[in-house]
Protein backbone atom coordinates (compact mmCIF):
# COMPACT_ATOMS: atom_id res chain seq x y z
CA UNK A 1 0.00 0.00 0.00
CA UNK A 2 2.91 2.52 0.81
CA UNK A 3 4.88 4.17 -2.03
CA UNK A 4 8.46 5.09 -1.26
CA UNK A 5 9.71 8.15 -2.89
CA UNK A 6 12.94 8.38 -4.42
CA UNK A 7 16.36 10.17 -2.25
CA UNK A 8 16.12 13.17 -4.64
CA UNK A 9 12.19 13.93 -4.00
CA UNK A 10 13.69 13.46 -0.17
CA UNK A 11 16.56 15.93 -0.51
CA UNK A 12 13.96 18.98 -2.35
CA UNK A 13 11.29 18.17 0.22
CA UNK A 14 14.31 18.83 3.34
CA UNK A 15 15.49 21.76 1.09
CA UNK A 16 12.15 23.40 0.88
CA UNK A 17 11.21 23.14 4.36
CA UNK A 18 14.81 24.15 5.60
CA UNK A 19 14.02 27.10 3.32
CA UNK A 20 10.41 27.65 4.72
CA UNK A 21 8.50 26.35 2.50
CA UNK A 22 5.60 23.91 2.38
CA UNK A 23 5.44 20.03 1.79
CA UNK A 24 2.40 17.97 1.43
CA UNK A 25 3.48 14.53 3.22
CA UNK A 26 1.78 11.22 4.14
CA UNK A 27 1.39 10.18 7.65
CA UNK A 28 0.08 7.18 8.61
CA UNK A 29 -3.75 8.61 9.38
CA UNK A 30 -3.73 11.51 6.50
CA UNK A 31 -1.68 13.74 4.53
CA UNK A 32 -0.13 16.31 6.52
CA UNK A 33 0.89 19.90 5.00
CA UNK A 34 4.56 20.38 6.63
CA UNK A 35 6.33 23.58 7.49
CA UNK A 36 9.28 24.02 9.93
CA UNK A 37 7.48 24.47 13.14
CA UNK A 38 10.18 26.44 14.54
CA UNK A 39 9.74 29.29 11.46
CA UNK A 40 7.28 31.66 12.10
CA UNK A 41 7.36 32.51 8.35
CA UNK A 42 6.77 29.04 7.74
CA UNK A 43 4.19 28.48 10.02
CA UNK A 44 2.22 31.80 8.72
CA UNK A 45 2.23 29.90 5.09
CA UNK A 46 0.35 26.89 6.52
CA UNK A 47 -2.51 29.31 7.88
CA UNK A 48 -2.66 31.07 4.36
CA UNK A 49 -2.54 27.85 2.38
CA UNK A 50 -5.35 25.83 4.79
CA UNK A 51 -7.29 29.14 5.30
CA UNK A 52 -7.01 28.63 8.35
CA UNK A 53 -7.92 30.67 11.86
CA UNK A 54 -4.64 31.93 13.44
CA UNK A 55 -6.32 30.93 16.92
CA UNK A 56 -6.59 26.95 15.50
CA UNK A 57 -3.13 25.20 17.05
CA UNK A 58 -1.22 23.29 15.05
CA UNK A 59 0.30 19.74 15.98
CA UNK A 60 3.97 19.49 15.83
CA UNK A 61 5.76 16.28 14.38
CA UNK A 62 8.56 14.84 16.30
CA UNK A 63 11.34 12.32 14.72
CA UNK A 64 11.51 10.89 18.12
CA UNK A 65 9.50 10.05 20.88
CA UNK A 66 13.07 10.99 23.18
CA UNK A 67 12.75 14.50 21.51
CA UNK A 68 9.37 14.74 23.95
CA UNK A 69 10.50 17.43 26.58
CA UNK A 70 11.97 19.47 24.00
CA UNK A 71 9.07 20.65 23.44
CA UNK A 72 6.91 20.03 26.24
CA UNK A 73 7.29 20.46 30.50
CA UNK A 74 5.42 19.25 33.34
CA UNK A 75 4.97 15.99 31.42
CA UNK A 76 3.15 13.70 33.82
CA UNK A 77 4.41 9.78 33.90
CA UNK A 78 0.97 8.83 31.99
CA UNK A 79 1.44 10.90 29.18
CA UNK A 80 5.53 8.58 28.98
CA UNK A 81 3.54 5.82 29.33
CA UNK A 82 1.17 6.68 26.38
CA UNK A 83 4.25 7.94 24.34
CA UNK A 84 5.88 4.79 24.99
CA UNK A 85 2.96 2.64 23.94
CA UNK A 86 2.10 4.20 21.04
CA UNK A 87 4.82 6.31 19.04
CA UNK A 88 5.77 6.28 16.58
CA UNK A 89 1.80 6.00 15.83
CA UNK A 90 -1.90 8.04 15.56
CA UNK A 91 -1.70 10.09 19.21
CA UNK A 92 -1.23 13.12 19.42
CA UNK A 93 -0.76 14.02 23.34
CA UNK A 94 -1.69 17.86 24.69
CA UNK A 95 1.33 19.32 27.11
CA UNK A 96 2.31 22.42 28.78
CA UNK A 97 4.91 24.18 26.14
CA UNK A 98 8.29 24.82 26.03
CA UNK A 99 8.85 28.70 26.21
CA UNK A 100 10.55 28.50 22.86
CA UNK A 101 7.69 27.08 21.27
CA UNK A 102 6.00 29.50 18.60
CA UNK A 103 2.50 31.20 19.71
CA UNK A 104 1.30 30.96 16.19
CA UNK A 105 1.77 27.07 16.34
CA UNK A 106 0.17 26.97 19.75
CA UNK A 107 -2.81 29.60 18.88
CA UNK A 108 -1.41 31.59 21.68
CA UNK A 109 -2.14 28.76 24.49
CA UNK A 110 0.15 27.52 27.13
CA UNK A 111 0.07 24.22 25.47
CA UNK A 112 1.57 22.37 22.64
CA UNK A 113 -0.06 19.16 20.66
CA UNK A 114 2.83 16.54 19.69
CA UNK A 115 2.72 13.32 17.61
CA UNK A 116 5.42 10.99 16.21
CA UNK A 117 4.12 9.51 12.92
CA UNK A 118 5.08 6.03 11.82
CA UNK A 119 4.88 6.84 8.34
CA UNK A 120 8.07 5.64 6.69
CA UNK A 121 7.98 9.08 4.64
CA UNK A 122 7.35 11.43 7.64
CA UNK A 123 9.89 9.64 9.57
CA UNK A 124 12.58 9.71 6.71
CA UNK A 125 12.34 13.66 5.79
CA UNK A 126 12.17 14.16 9.98
CA UNK A 127 15.34 11.96 10.14
CA UNK A 128 17.35 13.71 7.54
CA UNK A 129 15.91 16.98 8.94
CA UNK A 130 17.64 15.93 12.30
CA UNK A 131 21.02 15.08 10.55
CA UNK A 132 20.84 18.60 8.93
CA UNK A 133 19.97 20.60 11.44
CA UNK A 134 22.22 18.88 14.73
CA UNK A 135 22.24 22.64 16.56
CA UNK A 136 18.55 22.78 17.03
CA UNK A 137 15.50 21.19 18.11
CA UNK A 138 13.35 19.81 15.09
CA UNK A 139 9.73 19.69 14.26
CA UNK A 140 7.16 19.89 11.74
CA UNK A 141 4.01 22.20 12.28
CA UNK A 142 1.70 19.57 9.88
CA UNK A 143 -2.19 19.88 10.23
CA UNK A 144 -4.15 18.06 7.72
CA UNK A 145 -3.30 18.71 4.04
CA UNK A 146 -7.09 20.52 3.32
CA UNK A 147 -8.53 23.24 3.36
CA UNK A 148 -10.30 24.72 6.10
CA UNK A 149 -13.18 22.86 7.37
CA UNK A 150 -13.10 20.23 4.07
CA UNK A 151 -12.72 16.26 4.33
CA UNK A 152 -8.93 15.32 5.51
CA UNK A 153 -6.76 14.03 2.09
CA UNK A 154 -5.78 10.23 2.52
CA UNK A 155 -4.28 10.55 -0.77
CA UNK A 156 -2.02 12.64 -2.95
CA UNK A 157 -4.12 13.41 -5.56
CA UNK A 158 -6.60 14.87 -2.81
CA UNK A 159 -3.99 17.03 -2.09
CA UNK A 160 -3.39 17.99 -5.44
CA UNK A 161 -6.82 18.72 -5.96
CA UNK A 162 -6.99 21.12 -3.07
CA UNK A 163 -4.19 22.72 -2.60
CA UNK A 164 -1.58 21.90 -5.56
CA UNK A 165 -1.11 25.36 -5.75
CA UNK A 166 -0.28 26.60 -2.66
CA UNK A 167 2.36 23.77 -1.74
CA UNK A 168 5.84 23.57 -3.27
CA UNK A 169 6.11 19.41 -3.10
CA UNK A 170 3.72 17.05 -2.64
CA UNK A 171 4.73 13.63 -1.92
CA UNK A 172 3.19 10.51 -2.83
CA UNK A 173 2.91 7.82 -0.35
CA UNK A 174 -0.32 6.15 -1.86
CA UNK A 175 -2.72 5.89 0.82
CA UNK A 176 -2.86 6.13 4.18
CA UNK A 177 -3.08 3.25 6.37
CA UNK A 178 -5.31 4.12 9.28
CA UNK A 179 -7.29 6.73 7.31
CA UNK A 180 -8.51 8.85 9.86
CA UNK A 181 -6.88 11.65 12.34
CA UNK A 182 -4.47 10.90 15.51
CA UNK A 183 -6.72 10.30 18.94
CA UNK A 184 -5.81 13.50 20.70
CA UNK A 185 -5.04 13.14 24.95
CA UNK A 186 -5.25 16.23 26.89
CA UNK A 187 -2.47 15.38 29.22
CA UNK A 188 -2.36 18.47 31.26
CA UNK A 189 -4.24 17.41 33.84
CA UNK A 190 -4.44 14.22 36.54
CA UNK A 191 -5.93 12.31 34.19
CA UNK A 192 -5.58 11.71 30.60
CA UNK A 193 -8.57 13.46 28.80
CA UNK A 194 -9.71 12.40 24.79
CA UNK A 195 -10.57 15.59 22.98
CA UNK A 196 -10.84 13.61 19.38
CA UNK A 197 -11.74 10.11 19.54
CA UNK A 198 -9.20 7.69 16.26
CA UNK A 199 -8.14 4.26 16.94
CA UNK A 200 -6.16 4.56 19.84
CA UNK A 201 -8.97 3.75 22.43
CA UNK A 202 -10.34 4.81 26.09
CA UNK A 203 -9.53 1.62 26.37
CA UNK A 204 -6.43 1.14 24.90
CA UNK A 205 -5.44 4.56 26.91
CA UNK A 206 -6.92 2.64 30.30
CA UNK A 207 -4.52 -0.40 29.60
CA UNK A 208 -1.77 1.27 29.35
CA UNK A 209 -1.89 4.19 32.33
CA UNK A 210 -4.43 2.29 34.68
CA UNK A 211 -6.73 5.62 34.33
CA UNK A 212 -9.74 6.05 33.35
CA UNK A 213 -9.92 8.82 30.81
CA UNK A 214 -12.11 12.27 31.72
CA UNK A 215 -15.32 12.89 29.85
CA UNK A 216 -14.62 14.86 26.69
CA UNK A 217 -15.71 18.54 27.19
CA UNK A 218 -18.63 19.86 25.54
CA UNK A 219 -18.05 23.20 23.68
CA UNK A 220 -21.26 24.70 25.77
CA UNK A 221 -19.63 23.05 28.69
CA UNK A 222 -18.37 27.20 29.78
CA UNK A 223 -17.26 26.26 33.39
CA UNK A 224 -14.34 24.26 32.06
CA UNK A 225 -13.14 25.62 28.68
CA UNK A 226 -11.37 22.83 27.04
CA UNK A 227 -8.12 23.35 24.93
CA UNK A 228 -9.54 24.76 21.43
CA UNK A 229 -9.18 22.01 18.98
CA UNK A 230 -10.62 22.73 15.59
CA UNK A 231 -12.07 19.19 14.91
CA UNK A 232 -14.54 20.48 17.30
CA UNK A 233 -16.35 22.50 15.00
CA UNK A 234 -19.79 20.52 14.55
CA UNK A 235 -19.37 21.13 10.82
CA UNK A 236 -15.60 20.13 10.46
CA UNK A 237 -14.87 17.42 7.66
CA UNK A 238 -17.45 18.05 5.46
CA UNK A 239 -17.96 17.27 1.83
CA UNK A 240 -19.53 19.89 -0.34
CA UNK A 241 -22.63 17.87 -1.22
CA UNK A 242 -24.91 17.61 1.45
CA UNK A 243 -24.46 15.15 3.92
CA UNK A 244 -26.78 13.06 6.04
CA UNK A 245 -26.50 10.31 8.44
CA UNK A 246 -29.39 7.98 8.97
CA UNK A 247 -30.08 4.60 11.03
CA UNK A 248 -29.75 1.22 9.24
CA UNK A 249 -33.32 0.45 9.68
CA UNK A 250 -34.77 3.25 8.02
CA UNK A 251 -32.03 3.64 5.39
CA UNK A 252 -34.34 2.04 2.59
CA UNK A 253 -37.20 4.11 3.29
CA UNK A 254 -35.16 7.06 3.29
CA UNK A 255 -33.49 6.10 0.32
CA UNK A 256 -36.79 5.39 -1.80
CA UNK A 257 -37.85 8.88 -1.08
CA UNK A 258 -35.31 10.42 -3.59
CA UNK A 259 -34.25 10.00 -7.40
CA UNK A 260 -30.74 10.89 -6.90
CA UNK A 261 -27.88 10.21 -4.16
CA UNK A 262 -24.81 8.16 -3.00
CA UNK A 263 -24.97 6.01 -0.32
CA UNK A 264 -22.08 4.83 1.75
CA UNK A 265 -23.25 1.16 3.95
CA UNK A 266 -22.08 -1.15 5.07
CA UNK A 267 -24.93 -3.46 3.35
CA UNK A 268 -25.82 -4.33 0.16
CA UNK A 269 -28.26 -2.69 -1.36
CA UNK A 270 -31.98 -3.88 -1.41
CA UNK A 271 -33.05 -1.17 -3.81
CA UNK A 272 -32.66 -1.08 -7.31
CA UNK A 273 -31.37 -0.33 -9.86
CA UNK A 274 -28.42 1.03 -7.93
CA UNK A 275 -24.68 1.38 -9.76
CA UNK A 276 -22.70 -0.54 -7.06
CA UNK A 277 -19.20 0.73 -6.02
CA UNK A 278 -17.01 -1.95 -3.68
CA UNK A 279 -14.85 0.78 -0.87
CA UNK A 280 -12.45 -2.36 -1.25
CA UNK A 281 -11.69 -1.81 -4.92
CA UNK A 282 -10.03 0.91 -6.07
CA UNK A 283 -11.62 3.17 -8.94
CA UNK A 284 -10.06 5.07 -10.53
CA UNK A 285 -9.83 8.76 -9.11
CA UNK A 286 -12.25 11.59 -11.04
CA UNK A 287 -15.99 10.57 -11.01
CA UNK A 288 -19.14 12.39 -12.15
CA UNK A 289 -22.08 9.70 -11.97
CA UNK A 290 -23.61 8.96 -14.98
CA UNK A 291 -26.19 6.77 -12.75
CA UNK A 292 -28.89 8.97 -10.43
CA UNK A 293 -28.38 6.25 -7.34
CA UNK A 294 -25.17 5.11 -6.25
CA UNK A 295 -24.30 2.73 -3.64
CA UNK A 296 -20.98 2.33 -2.47
CA UNK A 297 -20.34 -1.20 -0.21
CA UNK A 298 -18.53 -0.26 3.21
CA UNK A 299 -16.42 -2.54 4.90
CA UNK A 300 -18.00 -4.44 7.50
CA UNK A 301 -14.91 -4.30 10.28
CA UNK A 302 -13.99 -0.24 11.38
CA UNK A 303 -10.33 -0.52 10.80
CA UNK A 304 -11.16 -1.34 7.03
CA UNK A 305 -13.34 1.09 7.44
CA UNK A 306 -11.92 3.96 8.82
CA UNK A 307 -8.57 3.31 6.16
CA UNK A 308 -11.29 4.10 3.56
CA UNK A 309 -13.82 6.33 5.06
CA UNK A 310 -12.09 9.40 3.75
CA UNK A 311 -11.39 8.43 0.41
CA UNK A 312 -15.14 7.30 -0.18
CA UNK A 313 -16.34 10.65 0.92
CA UNK A 314 -14.27 11.97 -1.70
CA UNK A 315 -15.53 9.77 -4.09
CA UNK A 316 -18.96 10.23 -2.85
CA UNK A 317 -18.35 14.06 -3.46
CA UNK A 318 -17.03 13.65 -6.94
CA UNK A 319 -20.22 11.50 -8.11
CA UNK A 320 -21.88 15.34 -7.54
CA UNK A 321 -25.26 13.48 -6.97
CA UNK A 322 -27.70 15.29 -4.98
CA UNK A 323 -27.03 13.70 -1.62
CA UNK A 324 -24.66 11.53 -0.06
CA UNK A 325 -26.67 9.73 2.75
CA UNK A 326 -24.56 7.44 5.18
CA UNK A 327 -25.55 4.65 7.08
CA UNK A 328 -24.89 5.48 10.35
CA UNK A 329 -22.45 2.98 12.15
CA UNK A 330 -22.23 1.08 15.54
CA UNK A 331 -23.37 3.89 18.46
CA UNK A 332 -21.69 2.70 21.39
CA UNK A 333 -18.95 0.48 20.55
CA UNK A 334 -15.67 2.13 21.69
CA UNK A 335 -13.97 0.84 18.16
CA UNK A 336 -16.56 2.76 16.12
CA UNK A 337 -16.13 6.46 17.88
CA UNK A 338 -13.57 7.86 15.83
CA UNK A 339 -15.49 6.90 13.02
CA UNK A 340 -18.94 8.28 13.92
CA UNK A 341 -17.52 11.60 15.26
CA UNK A 342 -16.33 11.95 11.53
CA UNK A 343 -19.80 11.13 10.02
CA UNK A 344 -21.60 13.69 12.65
CA UNK A 345 -19.27 15.91 11.75
CA UNK A 346 -19.25 15.06 8.05
CA UNK A 347 -23.04 15.21 8.03
CA UNK A 348 -23.77 18.17 10.56
CA UNK A 349 -24.84 20.27 7.98
CA UNK A 350 -27.00 18.26 6.08
CA UNK A 351 -28.97 17.08 9.50
CA UNK A 352 -29.58 21.14 9.88
CA UNK A 353 -31.06 21.81 6.30
O1 LIG B 1 -3.46 12.57 12.44
C1 LIG B 1 -3.29 13.77 12.64
O2 LIG B 1 -3.32 14.27 13.77
C2 LIG B 1 -2.99 14.65 11.41
C3 LIG B 1 -1.64 14.25 10.82
C4 LIG B 1 -1.25 15.13 9.65
O3 LIG B 1 -0.68 14.24 11.82
N1 LIG B 1 -2.99 16.03 11.77
C5 LIG B 1 -4.11 16.70 12.08
O4 LIG B 1 -3.89 18.04 12.31
O5 LIG B 1 -5.20 16.19 12.12
P1 LIG B 1 -5.07 19.10 12.35
O6 LIG B 1 -4.40 20.42 12.53
O7 LIG B 1 -5.91 18.95 11.15
O8 LIG B 1 -5.81 18.72 13.64
C6 LIG B 1 -5.11 18.85 14.85
C7 LIG B 1 -6.05 19.22 15.92
C8 LIG B 1 -6.70 20.54 15.67
O9 LIG B 1 -8.08 20.36 15.85
C9 LIG B 1 -6.10 21.45 16.70
O10 LIG B 1 -7.03 22.41 17.14
C10 LIG B 1 -5.74 20.46 17.80
O11 LIG B 1 -5.29 19.34 17.11
N2 LIG B 1 -4.66 20.97 18.62
C11 LIG B 1 -3.40 21.26 18.26
N3 LIG B 1 -2.70 21.79 19.29
C12 LIG B 1 -3.55 21.84 20.32
C13 LIG B 1 -3.46 22.31 21.67
N4 LIG B 1 -2.34 22.84 22.15
N5 LIG B 1 -4.54 22.19 22.44
C14 LIG B 1 -5.69 21.65 21.97
N6 LIG B 1 -5.84 21.21 20.71
C15 LIG B 1 -4.80 21.31 19.90
MG1 LIG C 1 -7.60 18.84 10.08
Amino acid sequence: MHRSISKKQLNLAVEIINNGGLVALPTETVYGLAADGTNPDAVKKIFSAKGRPADHPLILHLADANQLNRWAKNIPDYAYQLAKSYWPGPMTLILKKQPHVLDLVTGGQNTVGLRVPNHPIAQKVLQTLNEQNKHKPVALAAPSANSFGRISPTLAEHVQEDLGDKVNLILDGGSCSIGIESTIIDCTRDQPRILRPGVISEIDIKNITGLTPLEKPTSDNTNNPAPRVSGDLKSHYAPNTTTVLVNPIELNSYCEKFNNYVVLSREKPSISPVKIYDARIPTSYIHKSDHPKNWILMPEDYAAYAHCLYEQLHLADHLRCEQIIVEDVPKDNIHWAGIRDRLLKASYKGSKS
